[in-house]
């Protein structure tokens, strides 16, 4: 479905439509793009999630889980993937928020069924065709689906029949190094059916070092009726205003400047220390393995932290011990504390 269409849909008063695109077409009206956190393994799981919703994300991923896994294990349903019924509520301030599940695949089955099984959770599925690593080559799943645009366009097929039309089916790609081969393929997938495509301006050798290219983009958006989603380098509130105009995208997301700075579709430049708090608050509330709470806080300190202090917050054993290294270097309050926050 097309934004123009949606916009049709909205003389009804009961919208079924895929909540994203009720998000795609609010954020229309305000003239501004959809802010979307990116699929990250390790890291985007239910308190980074939350943490990023409340501070203005319109869209957030799960990492990339592996429908094979998914479908056949409960162990692995449950530690691959929780939420809470705060995820999907609109803000206190009146935004909606939806919540995508990644999977990789490349089974048309197999993705529909781990769509199925978690679509009572989610607000749609998104099928990874950019992972650049070689297991994932090998395995055929990732960006080896950039070489076969047909399969993807059947796992597509596959999961929109074992879904409602209240849920999105997407794809997130890599470019190839001949924009004319990216183009063909998307002409092949679109055909299928997604209801949206977010597409990062690499290609699978390029490291994410090499800037973005947003000219291919753009020139990938021409060819796109559904709604596009630019992913490469955003870091601030302003730098997303300026890809969207650049590539013509509907929304951009980000990955590495989020996990900087969760707070970053807020407006704020740089990580606070009440957003460091605020994610340890989440991380006692929506417990995830103490190593991942960890990799978080460093990341969201790295430009806070001198050298010695770095290796000491590494140190951490656990999570008392992260709030007390926290309380040390910042001050009490935030978390558990009573309020301030440096
Ligand atoms: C820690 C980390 C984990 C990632 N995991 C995934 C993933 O699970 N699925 C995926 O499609 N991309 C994954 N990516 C790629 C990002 O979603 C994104 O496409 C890439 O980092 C480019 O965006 P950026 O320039 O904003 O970082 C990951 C990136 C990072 C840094």
């Amino acid at each position: 479905m097309t934004l123009n269409e949606l916009d049709d849909e909205h003389s009804t008063e009961q919208d079924d439509s895929p909540r994203v695109l009720q998000i795609f077409r609010a954020a229309k009206d305000e003239d501004r793009p959809v802010n979307v956190s990116a699929p990250m393994v390790r890291y985007s799981k239910l308190p980074f999630r939350l943490l990023a919703r409340e501070n203005n994300t319109d869209i957030t991923f799960t990492p990339m889980i592996l429908a094979h896994e998914f479908v056949r294990s409960q162990l692995a349903r449950d530690s691959d993937f929780s939420t809470s019924p705060l995820e999907r509520l609109a803000t206190p301030d009146g935004r909606q928020h939806a919540l995508i599940a990644q999977f990789a695949s490349s089974e048309p089955v197999e993705f529909a069924r781990a769509a199925e099984l978690i679509a009572p959770w989610v607000d749609g599925v998104d099928l990874n065709c950019g992972c650049p690593q070689s297991w994932a080559m090998q395995e055929g799943i990732g960006c080896s689906l950039m070489r076969d645009p047909d399969l993807v366009a059947s796992m597509i097929r596959a999961a929109r029949a074992q879904l409602d039309g209240s849920k999105s089916v997407s794809v997130k790609i890599r470019i190839h190094k001949d924009i004319s081969e990216t183009i063909k393929w998307v002409k092949i997938v679109q055909a299928a059916g997604p209801t949206f495509i977010t597409v990062h301006g690499r290609t699978r050798s390029q490291r994410s070092s090499t800037p973005p290219d947003y000219n291919a983009i753009r020139s990938i958006r021409q060819y796109l009726y559904v709604p596009t989603l630019a992913n490469g380098d955003a870091y601030t509130l302003s730098s997303t205003q300026q890809i969207a105009e650049q590539t013509g995208a509907d929304g951009v997301m980000a990955a590495r400047g989020i996990l900087l700075n969760p707070a970053m579709f807020s407006g704020h430049n740089t990580v606070s220390i009440d957003s460091v708090k605020r994610m340890l608050e989440m991380c006692i509330r929506h417990p995830i393995p103490f190593a991942l709470v960890l990799h978080h806080i460093m990341e969201m300190t790295a430009a806070l932290l001198g050298k010695r202090e770095k290796r000491r917050l590494g140190q951490c054993g656990d999570l008392l011990d992260l709030i007390d290294f926290v309380d040390e270097r910042w001050g009490r309050g935030g978390v558990g504390g009573d309020g301030g926050g440096g």
